[in-house]
């Protein structure tokens, strides 16, 4: 939809979301209150995602089986403790786009990460280099950093960072294809974030994986930003493994629980390098307590222990309102509600904002909903006032702040809103 000058006013704002078929999941989040009798306007969802009401119940219907049952709540009631992170496989593997064998609910995403780098990190002598962004979330490069050394190479010969040229914010395609290209056999990994955490651009997986795999590498992606927010096709991409985070766009708590993709083609390999644990080894003989690991012939078989019930109750309340909104919907409100904040921003404050995250492109996927967005007067005060008017977004050095209109629950009328508070701040 091309937005024009008649979208510029608040009732514009209010006939889209009169017009939004996803409206009333608004509904179902709690809203932080955090400045006596001002609505807060959250654009933090790439952060943390918002408390769905219906979770609540759903703990409290975990919490009422352990009252009741013990440790028998393992095999008895509504849903049992035994099979509980089978209950988030099919929401996880459409959202995904892979074989519900291919995805599995476990640990935390940094945890998931050395997981899948133990298995996917294979450096021989002259194949050791894993190529990331330049802008890669700290963790992750803490991640292949230390991975690069535990496999005795030095890790700043061994991590080699994709750079946007000169004075640009994303790395162009041909300059992503060159690098591979350079790198030639030299490469074991391929491991990006998708979408990039700072920036928000996406990466072509389809293009990054072939390449990749030309030149004998794994590919692999960490889509803490893309889970919830982009269209995937894991399995059909061919891509490795993946791995992301449940607490942001897939509003499953602090510290949820996080997911791990591994392609079929891995699977049932007993001599995989792999970490091992008591919850990858056969399900019919897991409770004979052998010495011997049997491993599970999907990706449950890089599970490690027994997993937290609480977090993946909250999982799956949250699942359950991604497959009733439906990805497709989700998708189309995503690219509609960010065009519209993007069109704002540009004829409010233009002068006073750029917008480090790639444009929409018809038919590919330049972004998700998240933008990034510098501001180039006075960042830091600007930041205090959104804080002030609560205003919810955040901020990383040294002027980026990021804004996103999560399509669950934000509304064209908040992005109005928001928008009026930068100009304000603009025009003072
Ligand atoms: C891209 C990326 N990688 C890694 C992390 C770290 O996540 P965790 O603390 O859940 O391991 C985050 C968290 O925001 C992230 O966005």
């Amino acid at each position: 939809m091309q937005y024009s000058n008649e979208h510029n006013n608040l009732e514009a704002a209010k006939k889209l979301d009169g017009e939004d078929p996803l409206r009333k999941y608004r509904e179902e989040f709690t809203f932080p209150e955090l400045v006596d009798g001002v609505d807060t306007l959250y654009f933090a969802g790439h952060s943390l995602g918002l408390l769905p009401n219906r979770t609540r119940k759903v703990m409290e219907d975990e919490l009422a089986s352990w009252g009741k049952y013990g440790v028998e709540g393992h095999f008895l009631g509504e849903h049992p403790w035994l099979p509980y992170h089978e209950f988030v496989t099919e929401s996880l593997s459409k959202l995904a786009g892979c074989k519900p064998s291919e995805v599995v609910a476990m640990n935390t995403l940094t945890s998931n990460l050395h997981l899948m780098l133990v298995s996917f990190y294979r450096p021989q002598k002259n194949k050791f280099k894993i190529l990331i962004e330049n802008n890669t979330f700290p963790s992750d490069k803490y991640a292949v950093d230390s991975q690069a050394r535990f496999h005795g190479y030095d890790a700043s010969e061994a991590v080699v960072e994709l750079k946007p040229r000169e004075g640009e914010y994303r790395v162009r395609e041909e300059d992503i294809v060159q690098q591979i290209e350079e790198l030639g056999d030299e490469l074991a990994l391929i491991m990006l974030g998708n979408c990039n955490y700072l920036s928000g651009q996406c990466f072509d997986m389809k293009t990054i994986t072939e390449l990749g795999h030309k030149h004998g590498a794994f590919v692999g992606f960490n889509l803490a930003h893309g889970a919830g927010n982009i269209e995937l096709d894991l399995h059909d991409k061919n891509v490795d493994f993946a791995v992301w985070c449940s607490y942001k766009y897939l509003n499953s708590g602090p510290g949820g629980i996080a997911a791990a993709y591994v392609h079929e083609k891995h699977h049932g390999q007993k001599d995989i390098p792999r970490f091992e644990g008591w919850w990858g080894t056969n399900k019919d003989t897991r409770f004979k307590m052998g010495p011997n690991f049997d491993p599970i012939p999907t990706v449950e078989a890089w599970q490690l222990s027994n997993p937290p019930i609480f977090q993946l109750a909250a999982l799956r309340s949250s699942m359950h309102l991604y497959d009733e909104a439906g990805l497709a919907n989700l998708k189309a409100k995503s690219i509609k509600i960010t065009n519209y904040l993007e069109f704002l921003l540009k004829e409010n404050v233009g002068d006073f904002v750029e917008i480090m995250t790639p444009p929409f492109e018809e038919g590919k996927q330049t972004r998700g909903c998240m933008l990034s967005l510098r501001f180039k007067k006075n960042p830091k005060d600007l930041y205090k006032v959104l804080g002030e008017k609560a205003v919810i977004c955040d901020f990383r050095e040294p002027d980026i702040i990021r804004a996103t209109p999560i399509p669950l629950y934000n509304s064209f009328e908040d992005c109005f809103k928001f928008v009026e508070v930068l100009k304000e701040f603009a025009n003072a």
